[in-house]
């Protein structure tokens, strides 16, 4: 059963945020791998160490610091989470989808995600980036399981539109605009923290899969579920196994979510100073 106080956590974590900070934003960014150095590019208003929120999870993956910042980014005012949370780490996915409740709890109507995938569609091509249309979350442990948390939204939430078409276009133009490549495709999600084997991935694009990764998608139905437009972006960082015949590695992975890191700031930048 959901925990009786899970609400009420939630509850208190958003006060404490409350209590730090004067301007409360409407939209949350949440950083994935590549894409730290873009808050070395915003003058932050207040920064809150996760540590510091009341019931908030700690992060253990290297290179996912833990901190809230509020800050303008291309003129809008903006939380950044720097650090996310994921099953494999050992959270359950109410864990890491805990920010996301507290993110629609302040009043936060949109929800921008970032993720590191390896491509399986072939033309997903390493340290390019791809906006997600749809995801497959088959695997994924529903943040939803248990007692519905009636105060965001219904027992059993439609799943038509979880990502927003008019934010996919804002970015879409921003990234013409930019002369990005940005791909458009259906994410699936595996629970890691083990990469897939190539029968896993013959078997993932069977199912209609573009790009696999190890986050995003329990937030994207909490988020959808408690009323928030969701936009989120892979940054392919490499093929997925088998494609390529090569084993993947971590550090092919952070290699080019480092080297798109230019682009995925430039698009994140111009969609921000659309929204
Ligand atoms: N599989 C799962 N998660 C990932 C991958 C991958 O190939 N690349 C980056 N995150």
């Amino acid at each position: 059963m959901t925990d009786p106080d899970y609400y009420s956590n939630v509850l208190e974590a958003a006060e404490y945020i409350r209590s730090q900070v004067t301007d409360i934003p409407d939209v949350c960014l949440v950083l994935g791998s590549g894409l730290g150095p873009l808050t070395d590019r915003v003058s932050s208003i207040s920064t809150i160490p996760y540590e510091k929120i009341p019931h908030f999870p700690r992060t253990t993956v290297a290179g996912h610091e833990g901190m809230l910042l509020v800050a303008k980014l291309s003129g809008r005012l903006t939380f950044i989470m720097k650090g996310r949370f994921h099953y494999y780490e050992g959270y359950s996915t109410k864990d890491a989808t805990f920010y996301v409740r507290v993110m629609a709890s302040l009043g936060v109507k949109t929800l921008v995600m970032t993720n590191a995938a390896g491509g399986i569609n072939e033309k997903m091509k390493p340290s390019e980036l791809m906006v997600i249309t749809d995801h497959i979350g088959l695997f994924c442990d529903s943040p939803l399981r248990g007692a519905n948390l009636d105060e965001f939204g219904p027992r059993f939430p439609d799943q038509t539109q979880v990502y927003d078409v008019s934010l996919r276009n804002k970015i879409i133009e921003a990234a013409e605009e930019l002369q990005i490549p940005l791909h458009q495709g259906v994410y699936v999600y595996t629970r890691g923290p083990q990469y897939e084997t190539p029968a896993e991935i013959r078997a993932l694009k069977t199912l209609g899969g573009d790009a696999v990764g190890m986050s995003t998608v329990a937030e994207a139905i909490a988020a959808s579920h408690s009323g928030m437009k969701v936009l989120a972006v892979s940054c392919i960082t490499n093929y997925a196994a088998g494609i390529s015949g090569q084993p993947l590695s971590h550090d092919e992975v952070m290699q080019n979510a480092n080297a798109s890191s230019k682009n995925s700031i430039a698009l994140m930048e111009k969609f921000f100073s659309k929204l």
